[in-house]
């Protein structure tokens, strides 16, 4: 049983007495109690397979910040590496695949792994934040979005436009649709282990939504997202599509229970398109909290009252900077959690 689960019942639509809050990369560098076990851990790629170590990361912002939902400390790049690309994380760059997929001969090297086997430490880590969090809040699983894993594997880094991974839509429609196929396919077979070993909530992050146009965004990326929706059917879903303003009806019509939204989408815009039936996630600007705890308290009010008292789950436009203060971060969660909405 859960003492909080207001993030759960914000997601299917029940009544809540307050917005919960939480914030995407909560666990992570915003946080010194992270960078000491970060440090302790050695290596990033440690961290997230070391359960014991990536459970206490976990649990931290719950701890320290008093957010409603904690989420899984891991990365979305596990499941390329399980799928048979490893990837290298450089300090202070981000992610890198040393080697990349870009024609139907590279498929070869790529597999529907046995998801229980090569990604154990997973549902062990859930395992161990379960049982710590003893029911304090609800626990959000994650994966990313095909597409954004599809932009990582043929680019093989981060891009502002991911040219490499569009190019091969056109110019090679048959390789890409088969990659896309294998990533959804594993990407719902790793959901379903996270579900089985206890999370309550899952997401998905379509970090690279934004990069397409509407019409290939609906006919190449959309279809496995249905399929994601189709398939986890235990625990509540939140697609998050960043910069895909343009999707916001496709995803929608998904069958999924909350919508994320970036901090460009207007929360009333947003809410005509959705309609009454989907919960909204968002979508404070994350600049907002590097300002004066008065600005932060403003902004914030005025995000929730765009949004009004039910079907909303406070949270930042996209994850937090590392270089924003905790004192920011504190005030963001405390306001939502003082809020009183105008009558
Ligand atoms: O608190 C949480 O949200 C849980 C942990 C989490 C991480 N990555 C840890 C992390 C989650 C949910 C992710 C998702 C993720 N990873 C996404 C989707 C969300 C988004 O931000 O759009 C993406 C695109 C990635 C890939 C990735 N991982 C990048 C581009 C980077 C480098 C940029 C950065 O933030 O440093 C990472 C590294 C990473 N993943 C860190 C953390 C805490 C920082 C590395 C470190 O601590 O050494």
């Amino acid at each position: 049983m859960l003492t909080n689960d207001l993030i759960l019942r914000a997601a299917r639509g029940e009544r809540v007495e307050r917005t919960p809050v939480w914030l995407m990369r909560q666990a992570g560098r915003i946080l010194k109690e992270y960078r000491a076990v970060r440090e302790q851990a050695g290596s990033f790629i440690n961290l997230v397979t070391t359960p014991e170590l990536a459970a206490e990361v976990t649990i931290q912002p719950v701890d320290i910040l008093g957010v409603d939902a904690a989420i899984l400390f891991s990365d979305i790049l596990v499941v390329p590496e399980a799928m048979g690309l490893p990837y290298v994380m450089d300090e202070g760059k981000g992610p890198r695949f040393p080697e990349v997929v870009r024609s139907m001969d590279d498929l070869k090297r790529i597999h529907v792994p046995d998801v229980a086997d090569a990604l154990h430490y997973v549902p062990a880590a859930i395992k161990l934040v379960k049982q710590d969090l003893n029911g304090r809040v609800p626990l959000i699983g994650f994966a990313g979005a095909p597409w954004t894993l599809f932009c990582y594997m043929t680019e093989g880094k981060g891009s502002k436009t991911f040219s490499v991974a569009r190019r091969s839509l056109y110019a090679d429609p048959a390789f890409a649709t088969a990659l896309m196929d294998r990533i959804t396919d594993t990407t719902i077979a790793y959901l379903k282990l996270q579900v089985a070993a206890g999370v309550d909530m899952v997401q998905v992050f379509d970090s690279w939504a934004g990069v397409l146009d509407a019409h290939t965004y609906r006919t190449f990326v959309v279809p496995g997202l249905k399929r994601i929706c189709e398939a986890i059917t235990e625990v509540p879903v939140t697609l998050f599509a960043k910069d895909a303003w343009f999707a916001t009806a496709d995803i929608a019509a998904l069958p999924c229970a909350t919508v994320g939204l970036d901090w460009a989408q207007d929360p009333r815009w947003a809410r005509q398109v959705v309609g009454p039936d989907r919960t909204l996630q968002g979508n404070l600007d994350p600049c907002v909290l590097y300002a004066d705890g008065a600005t932060i308290a403003r902004e914030t009010a005025r995000m929730l009252d765009a949004f009004g008292p039910q079907r909303h789950i406070a949270n930042l436009g996209h994850g937090v900077y590392p270089d924003i203060p905790v004192d920011g971060v504190r005030r963001f969660i405390d306001t939502v959690k003082e809020h009183n909405h105008r009558k």
